[in-house]
């Protein structure tokens, strides 16, 4: 497996690649990767000749130092897992942050028709800009046909689709399911930072979130709101940042149902210090 720091040396290598008339799928990650990351590795493989792995902590996306710095870093591990799914038609991109910003680490200001301002939007100042600016350089070098992107980010996979669109940039957008532990976990690298007490209280989350699915065929979008407040406030653990039932296409929250639009259900939850979040299709 060929692991590129030089962004010149692996467009050189993908320029060459395409020649051969290979189709490049792309998963742009911040390593700590995990099944779920392999998921959609192993899709990009089914669906391309080539696949390229980012591996890159985007300093820009991060509204708090504190995170920034505490964000697990471990290339080697990152590496020996995707040997799992493929030794080869795998590419790492590994650079360093001065290789991709120079001595300019700051994000350009995007406007994503106001999907930057709802849910995480609200909570972590700057976010989507950092996503942004990041996710256009990687395809500006990279220059995929394929890239993928979890689910779980809901937010952030519409966004990225908004921002290719807005750009014009020539990268199919492909979003792929969450991939579950078995309690039904929504798998993150931030996972590896719960006990073993915390995981099992975890699975509240994507528990509630399968009994409003349920619900809403029956209750009213306040009503199932009230309910999950409710809920979480009998889980002295778990601390409900957010939940909001919103139209998949603008995620404005939806106080009233339509069967024109499609919804989904988001949620944000706190175990101590450590921010999940999760969704559902409704
Ligand atoms: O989802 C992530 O891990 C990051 O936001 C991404 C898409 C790799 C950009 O840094």
């Amino acid at each position: 497996m060929k692991i590129f720091n030089s962004k010149i040396q692996i467009s050189q290598t993908i320029v060459n690649l395409k020649l051969k008339g290979y189709t490049i799928g792309f998963v742009p990650t911040m390593g700590a990767l995990h099944q779920g990351h392999l998921a959609l590795v192993s899709q990009a493989l089914r669906q391309n000749q080539v696949v390229i792995v980012s591996v890159f902590v985007n300093p820009t996306q991060f509204d708090k130092k504190q995170d920034l710095i505490k964000y697990p870093r471990n290339i080697n591990t990152d590496v020996a897992l995707l040997k799992t799914v493929s030794e080869d038609n795998i590419l790492v991109f590994a650079p360093s942050v001065d290789e991709i910003y120079g001595h300019n680490v700051s994000s350009s200001c995007f406007d994503f028709d106001g999907l930057e301002h709802e849910m995480e939007g609200r909570f972590r100042d700057g976010h989507f800009n950092g996503v942004g600016t990041i996710i256009k350089r990687f395809f500006e070098i990279l220059k995929p046909n394929n890239a993928y992107f979890g689910e779980k980010d809901f937010q952030q996979l519409q966004i990225i689709k908004k921002l290719t669109e807005k750009e014009k940039l020539p990268v199919n957008i492909i979003g792929c399911e969450i991939y579950r532990e078995p309690s039904g976990l929504a798998m993150s690298s931030r996972n590896q930072r719960l006990t073993k007490h915390q995981q099992t209280d975890a699975a509240f989350i994507y528990k509630t979130l399968k009994d409003v699915k349920m619900m809403f065929a029956t209750k009213s979008i306040n009503d199932i709101t009230q309910w999950v407040s409710d809920a979480f406030k009998k889980q002295p653990l778990l601390h409900l940042e957010y939940f909001t039932i919103a139209d998949i296409n603008t995620l404005k929250p939806a106080q009233t149902k339509s069967s024109r639009i499609t919804y989904r259900a988001f949620i944000a939850v706190f175990i101590k210090d450590i921010r999940l979040i999760d969704n559902i299709a409704l």
